[in-house]
This record gives structure tokens, C-alpha cells and sequence, in this order.
């Protein structure tokens, strides 16, 4: 193993604190990470909108958000839901619900781990999810929203996701998370990044939801520009988790290659996002 691979791998074994590595970037991450099309909010409000199939009495919240990061979706569903209803976002860390309560929105906020909901059984009418649910799609996580939701209650997923195939210097930065998450060893991160993870397969053998609603749509994306596509990768945790040398390595060895190609205008260069909707109904 060479030094470099030592001191990308080394420190990174992670496990329990995989999700927290968005901390690192606070700022970075609330201005280059894309937000959601108007498409994508108004299937959300559909769904938590639709007439119950049923009540409980024992019903807190109308809408529980987990892993609302610093609100991005929050801030566009939150204003267009009805009076009445009653909303909780809420996050593991407590650095992003702090950015998140700044936004001032009609929203009760929490730091909640989605293993760990502090809420009774059967009091939550929808779970909203915002490109989160591949960081806590095992068992556990599972086992524990279903079991705050109410029968037949709601698990909403709206997730970006970056395609990778379309352009020679795409398929150049897919390439490099391969090396990347190989230089990371195996840990949550990698699984986050797996196929099984992103395309959310363990829904499909988990017995707690049925699948009634999978779309995609096209994503909101980001600004054009070689630096804002730079800024972008750099909050990907991919990256982030590397250790600054070899990190800055990767960057530069990149921003080199991908102007080498054919017909590329550093000014012109974006990639393009799909974002999946995905409706689970709670049995
Ligand atoms: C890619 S970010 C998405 C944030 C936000 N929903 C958005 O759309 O920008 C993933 C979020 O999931 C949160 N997260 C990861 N694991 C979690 C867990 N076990 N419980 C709750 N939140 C978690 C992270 O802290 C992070 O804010």
C-alpha cells in the first residue's frame, strides 16, 4: 500500500459516524448542492396531501422529515403545506438543524437519528426523505419508521442523482469515485455509494413497505461552470472523507483531464441530475 493509500484509507473506517462527514462543509454544502424542481415538490405535496387512509388517534405529526440536512427541500415544501398540519424536520447532526432553524420555516426542528425516532409507535402520518434515505436503508432504520408511522402512513423519497454516462468527462469523474471509494476501503460510506444503496434495493426485500409510487424526473441540477462542478464534487463525501492532499491531488489531476476532451467548454459544463420519487406505503 502506498503512503497516499494509507493516509486515505487509515482513518477512514467508517461506521456509525459515516453520515456525519457532511458537517465538515457546512457552508460549502448549502451553496453547491442542487435543490429541487417544482415537479419534485409537487408530487411531494400530492402524496401528503392525498386523504388519509387512516387515522389514529395517537397521530403527532402530519410530516416527519428525516435527514433534512440544512433544509433544502424543507424550505420548499414547508411554506405550501395547509394550516394544520404539523411538520418536523429534523437531522443526526445538530450543526445542520441549526442552519435549518435559521431559515425560519413553519417547522418544528430535531436532532434525530433515523435508527432512534423519539416518537411513540404509530404517530406519524408521512415520512419525508431528501436524498437521505440511502445513508439509513437497513433494518434498523427501517424497523424504526415503521413503526412511528401509522398504518398505511407514508416513507417519501425524493433523491438527486448524478448521471455519469452521457459525456466522456462524466464518465472520467464516475471513474474517479471508483478509485475513490477503493482508496476508502469498505465502510457505510461505500455501501451508501453501492448500487444496492442508491437505487434503494433494500426496499424491496423489506416486509414492513409495498412500493406504490417509483418515478423519475429530471432534477433541478446545478449552474453551469467547470468551478461550480468542482465545488459541487467537493462536498460529495466521497471527497470529503479523503484526507486534504489526496484530495486536492484528485481534484487538480481532474480538473486537467476533463478539459482535455473534445468539444468541452470549461464554461459550458455541468452534469445532469435525475431525481427518483419513491412512495412506500407502511403494511
Ligand atoms: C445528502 S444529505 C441530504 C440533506 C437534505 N435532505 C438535502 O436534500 O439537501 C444526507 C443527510 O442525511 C443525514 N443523515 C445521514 N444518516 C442519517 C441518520 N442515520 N439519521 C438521520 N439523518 C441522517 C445527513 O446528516 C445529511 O444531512
Amino acid at each position: 500500500m502506498s503512503d497516499q493509500q494509507e493516509q486515505a484509507s487509515g482513518p477512514h473506517n467508517l461506521t456509525k459516524d459515516g453520515p456525519m462527514v457532511f458537517v465538515k462543509h457546512l457552508t460549502e454544502y448549502e451553496k453547491y448542492r442542487p435543490g429541487y424542481s417544482e415537479k419534485g415538490v409537487e408530487m411531494v405535496l400530492e402524496e401528503i396531501m392525498l386523504p388519509k387512509e387512516t387515522s389514529s388517534s395517537s397521530l403527532k405529526y402530519e410530516i416527519l422529515e428525516l435527514g433534512a440536512g440544512s433544509g433544502k427541500l424543507t424550505e420548499l415544501v414547508a411554506p405550501k403545506i395547509p394550516p394544520g398540519y404539523r411538520y418536523r424536520a429534523t437531522d443526526i447532526s445538530g450543526d445542520f438543524i441549526e442552519i435549518l432553524k435559521s431559515k425560519s420555516l413553519p417547522v418544528e426542528t430535531a436532532t434525530v437519528n433515523a435508527s432512534n425516532i423519539p416518537l411513540p409507535d404509530n404517530s406519524v402520518q408521512n415520512i419525508l426523505c431528501a436524498s437521505c434515505l440511502h445513508w439509513f436503508c437497513d433494518d434498523e432504520s427501517l424497523k424504526e419508521i415503521h413503526r412511528v408511522l401509522v398504518p398505511g402512513g407514508k416513507l417519501i423519497s425524493l433523491s438527486y442523482y448524478e448521471q455519469f454516462f452521457d459525456e466522456p468527462w462524466l464518465i472520467e469523474i464516475y471513474n474517479q469515485w471508483a478509485e475513490t471509494r477503493e482508496l476508502l476501503g469498505h465502510s457505510l460510506l461505500t455501501d451508501v455509494y453501492s448500487s444496492n444503496f442508491v437505487e434503494l434495493k433494500p426496499m424491496d426485500a423489506c416486509s414492513f413497505f409495498t412500493a406504490v409510487r417509483r418515478e423519475c424526473i429530471p432534477g433541478k441540477g446545478i449552474p453551469p461552470g467547470l468551478d461550480f462542478v468542482l465545488n459541487y464534487l467537493n462536498t460529495i463525501s466521497l471527497y470529503v472523507y479523503l484526507s486534504d492532499d489526496v484530495r486536492e491531488a484528485f481534484f487538480s489531476r481532474l480538473k486537467q483531464k476533463v478539459v482535455t476532451y473534445p468539444g468541452v467548454n470549461p464554461e459550458n459544463m455541468t452534469i445532469p441530475f435525475v431525481d427518483h420519487f419513491d412512495v412506500f406505503l407502511a403494511k
